[in-house]
């Protein structure tokens, strides 16, 4: 069963209450993640427990297991996370795993499941993967619960679409007949006035909202197969690209049934300036992730170099 909301983060708050988690139920959640996620879960009340990543971005179980009830699992970039590492050696049953597909949208693992449906609860932030103004599903893959699921729903609502979308969907529709590189253009230069002023979090994201009608109607005309394919293709072409840059590609393998929402790779800010020159008349993005705070010295060096090229359209 699929529930729809407008943000990842509602869907996974709401995936938490399914499961039974209260007030006060602490969840671990990776260090490594968007600052949004830790604070959507701390005003429902819950305890977050870190827990760190590997280099291979899974979760490091050589590190004691993390005293929570529940944990969140997160499928970086559409690369599946390990579901049994996590439940044999820190001892989680599916129940108590969330999985954290926020970028997997149609991602699969190498027993061909699709992410989001390995465990009990799983969500994806369909809005992450398709340029729409909104999109949260929460996937409820155990029947005994959908009754449950019943209560919750939402009915999709419409919206005008903002200015700002209207305006990235004519631009990569012009770029790609004119060849010029137009979001880059607005990119360079919303970078420049923005640079130093914080994203803060906006503590109304974290109630449960309905998704907006057009951005449900532009996902069920996204074709899985087309979308899937030119994201592969993608990752393929750049990888090379982005290695000549002097950076390092994190998985220069792209495993069977993967479908990546960005290729990440690690490189230093000189080296990430030289990728986006790369990359520039291509119209990609590039990004670090997450925004760690500047003054964090708990998170390893590498994680601090963490860039994305994303392949949002
Ligand atoms: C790994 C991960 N999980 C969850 C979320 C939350 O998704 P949303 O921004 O749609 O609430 C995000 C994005 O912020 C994310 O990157």
């Amino acid at each position: 069963m699929i529930l729809y909301y407008a943000l990842g983060r509602q869907a996974m708050c709401e995936g938490l209450r399914i499961l039974g988690a209260t007030v006060g139920s602490r969840i671990a959640v990776p260090r490594f993640i968007c600052s949004d996620v830790v604070a959507s879960l701390s005003h429902e009340g819950y305890i977050t427990v870190p827990y760190e990543i590997t280099r291979d971005l899974q979760a490091d179980v050589a590190s004691p297991r993390p005293t929570a009830e529940y944990i969140i699992l997160v499928n970086y970039f559409g690369f599946a996370a390990d579901v049994d590492l996590v439940a044999n050696t820190w001892g989680f049953t599916r129940r108590q795993i969330l999985e954290d597909n926020a970028h997997g949208l149609f991602s699969r693992d190498s027993n061909d499941c699709l992410l989001g449906q390995r465990t009990t609860v799983g969500f994806t932030s369909f809005r992450k993967s398709i340029r729409v103004r909104d999109g949260g599903m929460l996937l409820i893959n155990d029947a005994s619960l959908a009754n449950i699921a019943e209560f919750q729903k939402f009915t999709p609502v419409s919206r005008q679409t903002p200015r700002s979308l209207t305006f990235r969907r004519l631009s990569v529709a012009l770029s790609k007949r004119s060849g010029i590189p137009l979001m880059n253009i607005a990119r360079g230069a919303k970078r420049k006035v923005l640079r130093t002023i914080p994203q803060a979090f906006d503590p109304e994201s974290r109630v449960p909202s309905a998704v907006s009608v057009t951005s449900l109607a532009a996902l069920r005309l996204c074709d899985a197969t087309t979308e899937s394919e030119r994201r592969r293709a993608l990752y393929r072409a750049l990888v090379p690209v982005v290695e000549d840059c002097g950076a390092e590609i994190l998985f220069d393998r792209l495993p069977d049934g993967v479908v990546p929402y960005a290729l990440p790779f690690l490189a230093p800010q000189t080296t990430v300036r030289r990728v986006r020159r790369a990359l520039w008349l291509r119209n990609l993005e590039v990004f670090p992730w997450p925004d760690l705070p500047p003054d964090d010295s708990l998170s390893p060096n590498w994680q601090h170099q963490l860039h994305l090229v994303s392949f949002l359209e």
